[in-house]
């Protein structure tokens, strides 16, 4: 019979750097259709990253009613409505009408390296780092807002007033959606710089040092919790989880077990593994976090690598250099040869992230003879993303004492098997793929259906994960090692740069 849920969906957003996506999932968590929007990317300075709010938002608008037409759906078939996104960018808005005060500045974006600099001089560091799990940088979101609250006329008096709301792009959305409701959830308000990793509640402190008055913050909820009721796009569904775009691909690869971890290769690439109940300290530039955090129960908390330029170097060779026209053919032109020539591409596009973190960085191209060819450079910038991937997963085990078992990768660049294979070289690890690799979409809609009840429990998501595709380490130990002293050599060039 046709009634209210007939067909039991569950609906995912997943708000990326590159695009907005929609991804209907039935009750047996087979994906029913999916839409998708890219929206304009500005480079308006050197190392500055902006995104249009509004364009975003039309983007949902467009992208979920697509979804429901091509499964010849409603919204009376929608249970319940997760939103993953992209994590530390964020925007800031007029609460009387919701008219954004600034463009999206992007987690791309390194224009807080004053503030950060100021707070790090001031002596705040240890004490960022002990509330907050991870040190003061420009990657997290609290610099961005300071740096609006500075710059934008009239921003900070009107905040004080009450009148100005900040939000990462879930909370965005979630405003947008229900007509101002104004929350936020653990997992993205843990890479802010504000939240107490032990209380997950703004922290009094963290909020003197960066100077940001409390009105502006919406309220932090679980991961898994009641987002109210969408007015538009969905009218009538509840949004019943939003998460981080990272901890919802931990969550749809469903690495519920301690030491279970996945990297996702997105726009940039993290790895983020489950550390269970208590969080493990950030050391070695790794990064303390919350992986997720289900009502009623105690937090889960995650040790991540952040890598910031993954698949975006190969939309910058596509686009800016012209290497290929289509990623894709990234993988072709590289297996055009058999190794890289001697050529290394360091990203440090936004400096270098984990394990470095160097805001100075300055991405370089080093070991060019007249012998490299294009195959060569194809080859180099693959290997590039490895290589901050093997770097990575070296921290994780000098910080946990262990070596995982195997990797669970996912996100758009794992269709290149020339690349996962080269993963699984360097790292010298198993690397598998699950059936469907947006994983992203998938944990939204898990946290989401599990939130509504349509899955009962994590075990019942844990039985939904089937491996597609798995690659073995091939190379031997003496060309790993070689390769890896090339590629630290080629790091030493780009650290520093901007000093
Ligand atoms: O921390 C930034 C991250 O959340 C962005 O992910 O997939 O949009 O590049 P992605």
């Amino acid at each position: 019979s046709v009634g209210p849920h007939s067909r039991r969906l569950v609906a995912s957003i997943d708000q990326g750097t590159g695009s907005t996506r929609c991804l209907l999932f039935d009750a047996a968590g087979r994906l029913v259709s999916l839409a998708q929007r890219e929206h304009a990317h500005r480079y308006p300075r050197p190392g500055w990253s902006e995104h249009d709010a509004s364009e975003i938002w039309s983007n949902v608008r467009r992208v979920v009613p697509q979804a429901l037409s091509d499964a010849g759906a409603t919204p009376d078939d929608v249970v319940a409505l997760g939103i993953a996104n992209q994590r530390e960018s964020c925007v800031v808005w007029e609460r009387r009408t919701g008219r954004p005060l600034s463009p999206v500045i992007t987690w791309e974006d390194t224009r807080a390296s004053g503030v950060i600099e100021q707070i790090v001089a001031a002596g705040h560091t240890e004490a960022v780092l002990a509330a907050t799990g991870i040190p003061p940088a420009s990657y997290f979101a609290a610099g961005r807002l300071r740096w609006l609250l500075d710059t934008v006329p009239d921003l900070e008096r009107r905040a004080l007033r009450g009148e100005v709301a900040f939000g990462t792009m879930e909370t965005w959305l979630i405003w947008n959606l229900t007509g101002g409701e104004h929350l936020t959830d653990v997992t993205n308000a843990s890479r802010t710089n504000l939240m107490n990793l032990d209380s997950l509640r703004w922290d009094s402190d963290m909020l003197d040092v960066f100077d940001i008055p409390e009105e502006t913050l919406p309220e932090i909820r679980a991961t898994a919790d009641a987002y109210g009721t969408c007015a538009e796009v969905l009218p009538g569904v509840p949004i019943t989880a939003a998460l981080g775009d990272q901890q919802a691909a931990l969550f749809g690869q469903t690495c519920f077990d301690v030491g279970q971890s996945k990297c996702t290769f997105g726009t940039g690439a993290f790895f983020l593994m489950n550390v269970g109940q208590t969080p493990v300290p950030s050391r070695h530039g790794l990064l303390a976090t919350v992986g997720y955090a289900l009502p009623g129960e105690p937090p889960v908390f995650a040790l991540e690598g952040s890598i910031a330029v993954a698949g975006s170097l190969v939309q910058w060779v596509r686009d800016n250099v012209g290497l290929v026209d289509t990623a894709p053919r990234i993988e072709t032109l590289a297996r055009t040869v058999s190794d890289n020539g001697g050529c290394y591409v360091v990203p440090a596009f936004s400096g270098l992230y984990a394990p470095r973190w160097d805001a100075q960085a300055r991405g370089v191209i080093v070991g060019l003879t007249a012998y490299v060819t294009s195959g060569h450079l194809a080859r180099s910038v693959l290997e590039a993303t490895a290589w901050q991937t093997a770097e990575v997963v070296e921290a994780v085990e000098q910080v946990s004492g262990q070596r995982p078992a195997s990797l669970r990768v996912d996100g758009g660049m794992t269709t290149n098997h020339l690349l996962m294979q080269n993963v699984a070289d360097v790292l010298d690890l198993p690397v598998e793929r699950p059936l469907f690799s947006e994983t992203v979409s998938v944990g939204a809609a898990y946290a989401a259906g599990l939130s509504a009840g349509v899955w009962p429990d994590l075990d019942a998501l844990r039985r939904l994960w089937r491996r597609a595709a798995s690659w073995q380490p091939e190379m031997d130990s003496a060309t790993r090692d070689r390769e890896r002293a090339h590629w630290a050599h080629a790091v030493d060039r780009a650290r520093g740069w901007l000093d």
